[in-house]
C-alpha cells in the first residue's frame, strides 16, 4: 500500500521535508571548487580532514576529535572505551536507541556490553527512571532530540540534573548528538554549553546538515586518541576519507546557520497538521525541526488520500506510512525544500487534507 504513497511523493514538485533529492549532488556540487591538486588525507592524517576535526572539536567545546565514516562505530567504540575505563560492561539509554533498535545488537555481539532499557518507549527517560537503576553502569547514554518519539528533549533543568547526577555517581555520559545542531534554537545555547556537561559527543552530518555521510566523535584527548586504534580495528581508517569530508564540511558552512529556521519552520507546520481533526503531531510544538505526524485509525484509506492529494496539488507529504498501536505516522525533518512551497499551495494542501478526512 505504502508503494502508491512513494511513487505519488516521488512525482511532487514540491516536498515538505528536507534538503530535495538524496543523489550524487550531495557530493558533486562541493567538490566543483575543490582544487585537483589539493593535498588529500592517508589514513586519518592530513590537513583535509584534521582542520575539519579541529573546526568541530573547537564549536563543541571538546580537547580532540575525530571524523568516522558512520555514527554507529563512533558510538559502539564510545561506549566500549568508557566500559573498559571503569571495568563495568553495561551502559544505559532510551529503549528507543539507534544503538537498540538499529544496530544489530553490535554492542552485545562485538562487545559484551550489557544495555540498560531506561524508562519507556513512548517519552522520555527521568532522573527518577536513572535513580531507580542504581549507579552500576559505566555510562548513560542521552539522545537530543530523541528521535524514537518525534524529536522531544528534556528542559534544560532536567537534562542538567542527570547530567550533575551522573558526575556525582561517577557514571560518565556520551551525546548521541546525531541531531544536535537541529537543537540549539530551543536550548537558546551554544553548541559547546549544551555539550559542557557530556564526557563525549557524536555528531552527524548527513542528517540536518545533508552530507554524504559521516560522524565525528569528541572528548579529552587520550580517549579520541585511543578511538583512533578502534578506528582501525573496526575497519573505518580508510586509506582516504576526504569525499565525506569534503561534502560534510560544504554543507556544514551553508547549513548550520539555517537551524533557527528550519525549527521555527516545523513549529508552523506542526500547526497546519494539528488544526485538521484526526491530525496529531508528536511534540505537538517541535522543539527541534523535527516531528512525527500521527493519523487516528478512523480515519480509511488514509494512503489513498495523502496518494490523491499529492498528485493533485503536488506537495510531497509522505512517501510512506508506518503502522502504530494506534494510528498511522510519518515523520518530518525540515530543511531546504519546504521554504519553496508556495504558500498558497501549502494551504491549499491542507484544505483539501481536512476535506478528505473530515467533510467528504
Ligand atoms: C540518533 C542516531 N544515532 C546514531 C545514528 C547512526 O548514524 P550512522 O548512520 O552514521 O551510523 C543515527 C542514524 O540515523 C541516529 O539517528
Amino acid at each position: 500500500m505504502s508503494e502508491i504513497l512513494a511513487k505519488s511523493y516521488k512525482n511532487t514538485r514540491y516536498k515538505l521535508d528536507g534538503n530535495g533529492k538524496y543523489s550524487i549532488r550531495q557530493l558533486q556540487i562541493p567538490m566543483e571548487n575543490v582544487d585537483e591538486d589539493k593535498q588529500i588525507d592517508f589514513y586519518g592524517n592530513g590537513a583535509i580532514i584534521n582542520d575539519f576535526e579541529d573546526k568541530i572539536a573547537e564549536m563543541l567545546g571538546k580537547d580532540k576529535a575525530v571524523f568516522f565514516p558512520s555514527g554507529t562505530m563512533a558510538q559502539q567504540i564510545a561506549l566500549r572505551m568508557w566500559c573498559d575505563m571503569k571495568q563495568i560492561y553495561r551502559v544505559a539509554y532510551h529503549p528507543l536507541s539507534h544503538l537498540e533498535i538499529y544496530e544489530q545488537d553490535g554492542l552485545k555481539k562485538l562487545h559484551n556490553i550489557e544495555t540498560v532499557l531506561l524508562g519507556e518507549q513512548d517519552r522520555l527517560f527521568t532522573i527518577d527512571d536513572l535513580k531507580k537503576r542504581g549507579t552500576d553502569i559505566s555510562t548513560l547514554l542521552i539522545e537530543l532530540p530523541q528521535r524514537g518519539i518525534g524529536g522531544q528533549l528534556p528542559n534544560w533543568d532536567e537534562l542538567n540534573e542527570i547530567l550533575d547526577y551522573c558526575k556525582k555517581n561517577n557514571i560518565r555520559t556520551h551525546l548521541d548528538g546525531a541531531r544536535l545542531w537541529e537543537i540549539t534554537p530551543y536550548y537558546q545555547k551554544e553548541l559547546k554549553e549544551i555539550c559542557a556537561g557530556f564526557d563525549s559527543v557524536y555528531v552527524s552530518f548527513y542528517k540536518g546538515i545533508g552530507s554524504v555521510a559521516g560522524a565525528i566523535l569528541v572528548g579529552p584527548k587520550e580517549f579520541i586518541d585511543e578511538s583512533k586504534i578502534w578506528k582501525r580495528r573496526y575497519g573505518g581508517d580508510l586509506i582516504s576519507l576526504y569525499p565525506y569530508v569534503i561534502s560534510a564540511d560544504y554543507w556544514f558552512d551553508r547549513r548550520i546557520n539555517k537551524m533557527e529556521t528550519y525549527y521555527n519552520k516545523a513549529k508552523e507546520l506542526s500547526k497546519y497538521f494539528n488544526s485538521i481533526d484526526g491530525i496529531y503531531t508528536i511534540p505537538k510544538i517541535p522543539v527541534s525541526n523535527m516531528f512525527h505526524v500521527h493519523f487516528s485509525k478512523d480515519v480509511d484509506n488514509i494512503n489513498k488520500i495523502l496518494a490523491e492529494i499529492m498528485n493533485k496539488i503536488s506537495v510531497g507529504i509522505t512517501p510512506y506510512l508506518m503502522e502504530t498501536k494506534n494510528t498511522w505516522m510519518f515523520e518530518i525533518c525540515i530543511g531546504d525544500s519546504y521554504e519553496e512551497i508556495p504558500k498558497d499551495i501549502l494551504e491549499k494542501c491542507f484544505q483539501e487534507l481536512d476535506t478528505n478526512i473530515n467533510h467528504r
